[in-house]
C-alpha cells in the first residue's frame, strides 16, 4: 500500500495507522550509527535499540548484563543516524522491575539523554505499576509478552512459550491489561501462532512477531541474525537474507593478502 512512501516520519500513531489499514509494519533492531543509517535509508518502520545488544555487540550469554548507561549510549548513536523511523529503546534488565519511580526514571533518562521515541518493556500483570507510571508521563510504551528473555532464569530455556492453555490465557490476559493501561503495541515473541492469531482478535493495537506467526500486524528480527552475520543463531522463525558472515569473512582474508603480497597501496592509492 500507499501509506509506507508517503510517510515522512513514523511515529506511534503512524503504526495505529499502518494497522488500520492493514499495512504490515517492519521492525529490526539497530545498536550503532552506521547501520541505524542504512537501516533507516530503506524505508524500516520501526528501530528498535533491543537489549539484545548485550548478546550481539557485546558477546554476553543473555540480555541481563547490559545496563542503563549502555543502552542509552546505544540509543544516542541510533537516533543520530535516522530521518524516518520510529525508535524504541528497551529498558533493561533491573532498570524497572519492583519500582515503578525508579521505572519512571530510567525511561525519563532514556528519553532525554538519547532522544528516543518510545521504549519497550518485558512483561504483563507483573510491571503494571511501572508502565502506568511511564505512560502518564507521557512517554509512549511498547510492551513485550511471551518469550520474555530478561526473564530466561527463571525459565531456564528459550523453547516456545504458552503453549500450554494456563500461560496461553495468561499472556492474552496480559495484552488486554497492556492495552487497556495504554501500550502503543506490543511485541509478542516465540509463541504459536494461534495464540497470536487469538491475541490479534482480542486487541486493536499493533501486534509485532518475533517467531509468533503470521496473524499479527508486522515483524521484528535481530539484524545481525537475519544478515547472517551472527552464524551460530538460527531458530526455525529466522529468515536469513544474507551471508553478511562469509562477505566479511572473505573480504578481510583479501585484504590480508594484498598488505601481505604487497599488492596495496597501489599507487593510485598513495599520495
Ligand atoms: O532485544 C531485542 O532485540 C528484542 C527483540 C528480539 C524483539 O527485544
Amino acid at each position: 500500500m500507499s501509506i509506507n512512501k508517503e510517510i515522512k516520519r513514523v511515529t506511534t500513531y503512524t503504526l495505529q495507522e499502518m494497522k488500520r489499514a492493514g499495512v504490515p509494519i517492519s521492525m529490526l533492531t539497530a545498536y550503532d550509527y552506521s547501520m541505524a543509517k542504512i537501516l533507516d535509508s530503506t524505508g524500516i518502520d520501526v528501530l528498535l535499540v533491543g537489549d539484545s545488544a548485550s548478546n550481539v555487540m557485546a558477546g554476553h550469554e543473555t540480555t541481563l548484563p547490559i545496563t542503563l548507561d549502555q543502552m542509552i549510549y546505544h540509543a544516542t548513536s541510533v537516533i543520530r543516524a535516522i530521518k524516518r523511523a520510529l525508535v524504541v529503546v528497551d529498558l533493561p534488565f533491573g532498570s524497572y522491575q519492583g519500582n515503578s519511580k525508579e521505572a519512571l526514571n530510567s525511561a525519563i533518562r532514556v528519553m532525554k539523554e538519547s532522544g528516543a521515541h518510545a521504549i519497550k518493556m518485558e512483561g504483563g500483570r507483573s510491571i503494571k505499576e511501572s508502565v502506568e507510571r511511564i505512560l502518564s508521563a507521557g512517554i509512549p510504551v511498547m510492551g513485550h509478552l511471551g518469550l520474555t528473555p530478561q526473564s530466561i532464569y527463571k525459565f531456564g530455556t528459550y523453547e516456545v512459550r504458552a503453549r500450554e492453555e494456563e500461560e496461553a490465557n495468561m499472556l492474552l490476559e496480559d495484552a488486554v491489561l497492556l492495552e487497556e493501561i495504554g501500550c502503543f503495541a506490543i511485541v509478542l515473541e516465540k509463541i504459536p501462532s494461534e495464540l497470536a492469531k487469538k491475541v490479534h482478535e482480542r486487541v486493536k493495537i499493533p501486534l509485532i512477531g518475533i517467531g509468533a506467526g503470521r496473524y499479527v500486524d508486522g515483524q521484528v528480527l535481530v539484524t545481525h541474525d537475519m544478515l547472517g552475520i551472527n552464524k551460530d543463531f538460527a531458530p526455525r522463525f529466522l529468515r536469513r537474507y544474507l551471508d553478511a558472515y562469509t562477505l566479511i569473512h572473505d573480504a578481510v582474508k583479501q585484504y590480508i593478502h594484498d598488505v601481505k603480497t604487497r599488492d596495496f597501496p597501489n599507487e593510485k592509492e598513495s599520495y
